[in-house]
């Protein structure tokens, strides 16, 4: 096949050439009020959030690592206590867990790429106080199995939900299940800002108020300093611009699944490629792509092949489960997710593909197999 396209995994500078004179406004408009810290924008944007995902509250935070650590810290996790977390997720959610004092126990992910229920009770300790699932590439884990399990176990659920902004699993919205869920705005996410952002969400009032005390330093809105605090905030600016992006979020999110839908007609013959869920695969859970992640035999020359055709992909946390980050201590052998890391691959989903363009990307992979490039 002749190279005819260029398809970078994802083209940041789409992110404000689609819509610059819009955003320019948005700009204009927050700086000439001169609104940049706390303010109406943030509120506002907090407000939509809790309303779009039916969770009662939600606070804007510098990023989801900070959104995360700041749940597990006034949930009451700290030194002492052992979390456990699926082992195929960023270095953000074990990292999280750190910082509390606690330790991260990593477990096996499943064949859905999400954690593998059946391994949580096997890890469980009497140290044990929580179980954090990661909702990757924006699907929910099987949040029954592991309510019961924590249930059983006197345990809390928070959830990793960086990368699930309104996924669902049975009607209800990642963050809803346990203590709460964290929300990454990084560029490239579904919902994305202009750097760093996050937002912490919780049905629970007391971590909610303890939370916004903790983004600020620990002041009340008077300005005492009622507890030991961090500096979190969301950007007045970030929260601006994410109202605005926020305005097309569905559409945003049905393009996605709909890219996904093409994928997975176009590549469901190819013996050597394993798909992730589809759209309707099953009725509990609805989700939103974040990312489109298969395994795949000889993976590395499939990604080089690719590049050479023009198409950009990416191998998440470059190749390596957590727990294979041996300089962070952890001794865990986990051979089910390890393989899935030698097997993973993402392709390209986002608002710049056209569908043609994902018709190339499944005739490459296709002929990669077929002609045993
Ligand atoms: C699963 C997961 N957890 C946590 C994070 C951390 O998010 P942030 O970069 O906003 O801190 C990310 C970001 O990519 C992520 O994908």
């Amino acid at each position: 096949m002749v190279k005819n396209f260029n398809i970078p995994f994802f083209k940041y500078p789409d992110l404000f050439s689609k819509h610059s004179r819009e955003l320019m406004e948005v700009f204009h408009d927050v700086s000439s009020r001169g609104a940049f810290i706390m303010q109406d924008d943030l509120s506002n944007f907090e407000a939509r959030l809790a309303k779009y995902t039916g969770i009662n509250y939600v606070l804007g935070v510098a990023n989801a690592t900070d959104a995360l650590q700041l749940l597990l810290k006034a949930g009451g996790i700290g030194y002492g206590d052992e979390v456990i977390f699926c082992s195929h997720t960023m270095i953000a959610t074990a990292s999280a867990i750190k910082f509390t004092g606690a330790t991260p126990i990593p477990i096996e992910v499943g064949p859905d790429h999400l954690i593998d229920v059946n391994s949580i009770e096997s890890a469980i300790t009497n140290k044990t106080k929580a179980i954090l699932p990661t909702q990757l590439n924006g699907r929910i884990a099987n949040m029954d199995a592991i309510l019961k399990i924590a249930d059983k176990y006197n345990l809390q659920v928070y959830e990793d939900s960086a990368q699930a902004l309104g996924a669902k699993y049975k009607g209800k919205s990642a963050g809803s299940f346990g203590v709460g869920g964290c929300i990454s705005f990084y560029p490239a996410k579904v919902l994305g800002c202009f750097g760093d952002g996050g937002a912490v969400l919780t049905n629970d009032e007391s971590i909610y108020n303890t939370i916004k005390l903790m983004r600020d330093h620990g002041r009340d809105h008077e300005g005492n300093v009622c507890m030991w605090g961090f500096n979190s905030r969301l950007d007045n600016l970030q929260a601006a611009i994410l109202n605005y992006f926020f305005d097309h979020y569905m559409f945003v999110v049905e393009r996605r699944r709909e890219i996904a839908s093409l994928y997975n007609k176009q590549l469901k013959d190819i013996y050597e490629v394993v798909l992730p869920p589809s759209v309707n695969s099953d009725n509990c859970s609805f989700d939103i792509y974040q990312n489109f992640e298969i395994e795949v035999k000889k993976r590395d020359k499939l990604k080089t092949f690719l590049a050479e055709m023009g198409i950009g992909t990416l191998i998440q946390w470059g190749g390596k489960a957590v727990h294979e980050f041996r300089d962070l201590g952890f001794t865990q052998s986990l051979p089910y997710t390890e393989s899935v890391m030698r097997r993973s691959l993402l392709l390209p989903i986002n608002m710049s593909i056209t569908n043609e363009e994902v018709e190339y990307v499944c005739q490459c992979i296709s002929d990669f197999y077929n002609k045993s490039i």
